[in-house]
Order: structure tokens, then sequence, then C-alpha cells
């Protein structure tokens, strides 16, 4: 981060008062505000953060009018098209592409971590069969801490890396592990011998009872969804894992706090809501009364999939997710989803009308990955499961970077106060 030498000059009052702009490598310049408050006496003031930077950071950049997803530079449709998610995990949490025995040593360091301690499996039994597997994964992810307690000191580079190895590892096994509990099926422990998506598939679909070998097209669509989920810069769940790591909290209770948040329908719960409303909608011919539904002001219904606070141009992840629809419902001979066909029709009418034109309202990563992954034989609440299992080396990458940042202190906004002004107690035999 550089000062340009502008200044931004602000009259408050009386006072006048200068502050530093700052400028990255790409995107809007910002201006430093750090000693507003101590200038001025003044705070800023932006519900949801539409114009904060909180951090400044190096790994994921967005251009939302552009639709550009760069992380550490390299743009998603690459990563999706020619790298794999152990690549793309390595590059965010180390800043560069591995050569061959980098690529070698991290994967081995992952699948050696992919299973967990055998007394976790007795935790499950605390949740009812029918528990949503987010609720299961809120639960099991917080009590980590609890069996990796030497994996927990923040200061210490070595277990950082370790926690982090242990999250991104265990996820798949943990995720497989509560659909498992929910389907009534032993659990089925990792493989070595398969890569991430295939081990996942694996733990997710095989049976004691006779072999399983993933499909090759099924773990590749797997890994490209993976990949489209892995990281998005300071979105709410990321930030709300700044947040609790900036208490000096485990990682792993961490990573919890990023599953809480991303199980929102206006986060990572989108791609399960976009089904249901999909089920809701029912048929092409509902199509125009459900977009009417979505333009009315008086109605809470959104149309799941649509919008996002960043992209106001298609969001570039979409696009790999609408090609990797076709693939796998080809590939599964379902090309004729009704699904699909009622979400490219949906699609169709929403980007004609005035209001989502107006509003730059487009598919996000969440409108077609629900489609994809009902026909790979993943239940509906298991769709944000598969997100927080992607999104967790975002989650650890984004918090090393939180904790080696000299600037990071506390996370602790200020408030507009609007309620009563001090006033004297009174005794309920004096109230009305
Ligand atoms: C993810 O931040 C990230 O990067 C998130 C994510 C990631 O990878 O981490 O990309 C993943 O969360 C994708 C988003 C998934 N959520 C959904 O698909 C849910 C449906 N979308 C909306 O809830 C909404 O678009 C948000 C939450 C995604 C974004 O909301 P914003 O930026 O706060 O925008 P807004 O709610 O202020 O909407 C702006 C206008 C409003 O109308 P006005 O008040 O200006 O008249 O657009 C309207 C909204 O009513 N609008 C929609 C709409 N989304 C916004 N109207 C109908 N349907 C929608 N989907």
């Amino acid at each position: 981060m550089a000062e340009n030498g502008k200044v931004s000059k602000l009259s408050v009052g009386e006072k006048s008062v200068q502050m530093p702009i700052l400028e990255g490598t790409l995107g809007p310049d910002v201006v430093d505000v750090r000693k507003l408050y101590g200038d001025a006496g003044v705070f800023t003031f932006d519900p949801g953060f539409t114009s904060t930077a909180s951090c400044q950071s190096k790994i994921t950049y967005i251009d939302g009018d552009e639709g550009v997803l760069l992380h550490r530079g390299y743009p998603i449709e690459e990563l999706a098209r020619h790298s794999d998610f152990e690549e793309v995990s390595y590059l965010l949490l180390y800043g560069e592409l591995p050569n061959k025995e980098q690529r070698a040593n991290f994967v081995r360091g992952i699948t050696y971590h992919t299973m967990v301690h055998e007394q976790l499996r007795e935790f499950f039994r605390g949740f009812r069969r029918d528990a949503h597997p987010m609720a299961v994964m809120c639960g099991v992810v917080g009590a980590l801490s609890a069996f990796y307690h030497d994996s927990t000191d923040i200061n210490d580079p070595h277990q950082r890396m370790v926690a982090s190895y242990r999250l991104v590892a265990k996820m798949p096994t943990i995720a497989a592990m509560a659909y498992k509990y929910s389907a009534g099926q032993p659990f089925v422990y990792p493989r070595n011998d398969l890569n991430y998506a295939e081990n996942f598939l694996h733990m997710m679909f095989a049976v004691p009872a006779e072999p399983y070998t993933p499909n090759p097209i099924l773990a590749r669509a797997m890994d490209r969804i993976f990949t489209l989920h892995a990281d998005h810069e300071q979105n709410a769940s990321t930030s709300t894992v700044r947040l609790a790591g900036s208490s000096g909290a485990n990682p792993f209770a961490c990573i919890a706090a990023g599953i809480a948040c991303l199980w929102g329908p206006a986060h990572g719960g989108a791609n399960e809501a976009v089904l249901l409303m999909l089920e809701e909608i029912g048929s092409k011919d509902r199509v125009a009364e459900y977009v009417k539904k979505a333009k009315n002001k008086d109605d809470p219904f959104r149309l799941m999939g649509f919008g996002h606070r960043v992209y106001k141009n298609y969001d570039p992840r979409a696009k790999v997710m609408q090609e990797t629809c076709h693939e796998v419902l080809g590939a599964l001979g379902k090309q004729d989803d009704p699904l699909l066909e009622l979400a490219m029709e949906l699609e169709r009418i929403a980007l004609e009308d005035d209001y989502f034109v107006e509003k730059k309202l487009y598919p996000n990563v969440d409108f077609y990955s629900g489609i994809i992954l009902r026909a790979m034989g993943f239940p509906t609440s298991m769709f944000t499961v598969l997100f927080a299992v992607a999104r967790t080396v975002g989650w650890v990458a984004q918090w090393n970077e939180m904790i080696e940042d000299p600037m990071q202190k506390i996370g602790r906004p200020r408030q507009l106060y609007m309620g009563a002004p001090q006033r004297a107690y009174v005794p309920i035999e004096d109230r009305k």
C-alpha cells in the first residue's frame, strides 16, 4: 500500500482535517480515516460496509463492474480450466503457484491430515439424525480445538500452519461424516490414494457393502466447484473469520464462526435456497409470477442466486458453473433436467427485465451450483456444507494474512447512537 501523495480534505464544523489517500495494486484508492475521530471527533457511518475497506490484502481481487475475479493475480476462469483445488489452495495460502516438489509436499501434507481423531465420531451422536448438516458442522468444527489443542497458539507460525492444514484436510471428512450420520450409514474413512475431490466423493457415497470408484467426470466437476468457491475477498463469512481471529481466538473457533455466517441464505445458504426456490416455482409458466414477486418492494421474496454486493456484471464463477452444469448433466444423461431448463428460463427472463437490468442483478456463483450438486446425488441440505468445505482454504489464508499483518488490531467498530439520553433510575413503585 502506498501513500500517493494525494490527500482527502474534510471540513467538520470549524475543523478541517486532511486524510492520506492510499493506493493499492488494483482497484479503488482508499481514504485512510484512522485518525478521523482523533482529529475531528466524528465517525464514518457505513452499515453493511458498502464503501469500507476493512484491511489490506494480497489474496483475492474482484472488479465487480468488469466481472473479474483474481486469486493472487490469476483469473478464476484460467484456474478453473487449467488448475485444480490442491494447487489453488497452495496458491491462496502461499501466494505463488507451486512447482512440482512444492505441490507434492503440500498434497502429502493435506492428505496425511484427512483423518479425524477417532473420538470425534462420538461427537456426532449428540445430534438428532435429522439435524441440518450445517448445524452439525458449526458444532463439530468448533469442537476441534478440544481435540487439536497443540495447534491453537496463533503466535506460533508452525502451529498456525498445522492448524491450517488440519482444517483444509479435515473439512471434507467432517462434512461427509455429517452426511453419513444423517443418512444412517457408517462413516467412511479417507483414502490416501485419492485426490481431494475424489476422496470427498468416496467418503460421501461409498458404502462398506461394495467397492466405490469415483466417476472421473464428477470428480473433476467437484474439484472445479471447490475451486470456484475457494475465496472471495472480504465477504461476510471471511470478515467474520477475520473479526473472530482479531481477538486472538483459536483457528478452529474462527472457522466455526465463518461456517455459521456462511449458512445465511443471503450468503452461502443461497445455493440451497436456489434449489428450494426452483422447486417452488415448479414450471416455466410460473417464472413470470416469481420475477414479479422479486420486484415487489412489499414482498420479502428475492430471486435466490441473483445479485451481488460487488458484482454489477455477470459473476465469472457463474459462467464456469453454468458450463460445468451442462457438462455434468450431459455426462449423467440428465441434460433434460427440468430444473436446469427452469433455471435457464428464469435467467433469460430476469436478464431481459428492466428491474434486474437497472439494478445490475446477474446470476451469482450460487445460481447453477445447486443444480449440479443435486444431479451428482447431494441432498439440498448439503449444498452449503460443500461451500464451507471449499471456502475453508480461503478463510485460513485470510486468517493467516490478518495475523501476520502489522496493522491488525482487534476489530471494534463504533456506532451512531440513537437511544435514550442519560436518565435517572425510576423505582418500580413509581412507574406507571
Ligand atoms: C454469496 O460477498 C460475497 O462475495 C459473497 C459470495 C462469496 O463468494 O463469498 O459471492 C457468495 O453470498 C453470493 C450471494 C448469494 N446470495 C443470494 O443469491 C441471495 C439473493 N441475493 C440478494 O439477497 C442480494 O443480491 C445480496 C445479498 C447478494 C446482495 O445484497 P446487497 O449488495 O446488499 O444489495 P441490496 O440488498 O442492497 O440490493 C440492491 C437492490 C435492492 O433494491 P432497492 O432497495 O435498491 O430498491 O437490488 C435489489 C434489492 O431489493 N435486489 C434484489 C435481489 N438482490 C438485490 N431484488 C430481487 N432479487 C434479488 N436477488
